[in-house]
């Protein structure tokens, strides 16, 4: 059987300690421009269902680098686009390949498809999760000399798939949790059941944005509007404008506190311009650390 990255859960404490050891290591000797043959002569596909601009080209760079070939695959170029099945598409292209990443809508197409496949595969975003974003996030935490069991973590904004890996992640590595959604908007109440059962970390979900933010060592947000949920846009518009992080809010966090965003960004919406450029920003570290943290997902999952 395979080892699979299609939820965060698949990830231990341990896991998450060598993944940022590795991360720093690759980030060392890519500045220095020393190149790797970890996956030497593998081919690895990726299929996205949804668009992408930092996943898709740090994990094509990173396999790059590790001298793998990649094959991206727009599923309407594939007869997955006119309705053959997952499985069979599963059985099939694993047959030729040595690993699948996969971004898609509904999390049960992602688990189906790492059913039938013969090879790992990589959940690149789910409606439900996005668990390698949020490896290269506590990286970046981690990078920032901060420790992830003595922070507290302050998410404001959506209970989308970017908050549901964090409540796994928290549970895994005893994170101080906090987030601040509007009423209705609270993450999925799964995840956060098999966080608390399995768990040490802490979770605590408000509705008062300034509540979350008090104290805060890290204030994380994302778009409140997520793909897929176009036409939902009016109305959140509304509803969020409260769970914005900006100065005022930035304010009530540690001096010290990071700001971050996993991108793309709404300026003037879950965040202002100032804060987003401003000197406790480390969304474009974050984004750069998708590459390194791309490598050491990729040589845990498909060489070891
Ligand atoms: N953060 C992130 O996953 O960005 P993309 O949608 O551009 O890949
Ligand atoms: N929550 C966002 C994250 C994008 C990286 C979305 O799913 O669109």
């Amino acid at each position: 059987m395979p080892k699979h990255l299609v939820s965060i859960f698949d990830l231990s404490k341990s896991n998450f300690k060598k993944l940022f050891k590795r991360a720093a290591q690759f980030k060392k000797e890519k500045k220095a421009g020393k190149s790797h043959n970890a996956l030497k002569n593998q081919s690895i596909g990726m299929i996205f269902e949804k668009l992408s601009t930092r996943t898709r080209v740090s994990f094509e760079v990173a396999i790059n680098d590790l001298g793998a070939s990649c094959l991206y695959m727009n599923p309407s170029d594939m007869q997955l686009g006119r309705g053959e099945s997952i499985a069979d598409t599963a059985k099939i292209i694993s047959s030729y390949l040595d690993g699948v990443i996969i971004r898609t809508y509904e999390q049960d197409r992602i688990e189906e498809f790492a059913k039938h496949s013969t090879v790992p595969v990589i959940n690149a975003l789910t409606d439900l999760g996005h668990p390698t974003q949020i490896a290269a996030d506590l990286f970046t935490i981690v990078e920032q000399g901060k420790k992830l069991d003595k922070i507290k973590l302050a998410y404001v904004g959506d209970g989308n798939n970017i908050v549901n890996s964090f409540i796994g992640a928290a549970s895994i590595l005893g994170i101080n949790l906090w987030i601040a959604t509007p009423k209705g908007y609270e993450p999925d109440s799964n995840v956060l059941k098999k966080a608390r059962e399995s768990g040490n970390g802490s979770i605590e979900i408000v509705n008062d944005p300034k509540k979350a933010a008090e104290n805060a060592d890290v204030l994380y947000t994302d778009v409140w509007v997520s793909m897929g949920q176009e036409k939902e846009t009016r109305k959140k518009q509304k509803i969020f404008k409260p769970f914005q992080i900006n100065d005022n809010l930035l304010k009530l966090a540690n001096p010290d506190a990071i700001v971050m965003h996993c991108l793309p960004a709404h300026k003037g919406e879950e965040i202002t311009e100032e804060v987003l450029e401003g000197p406790h920003s480390v969304i474009y570290d974050q984004a750069e650390n998708k590459l390194h943290m791309g490598k050491a997902i990729l040589e845990m999952f498909l060489k070891e």
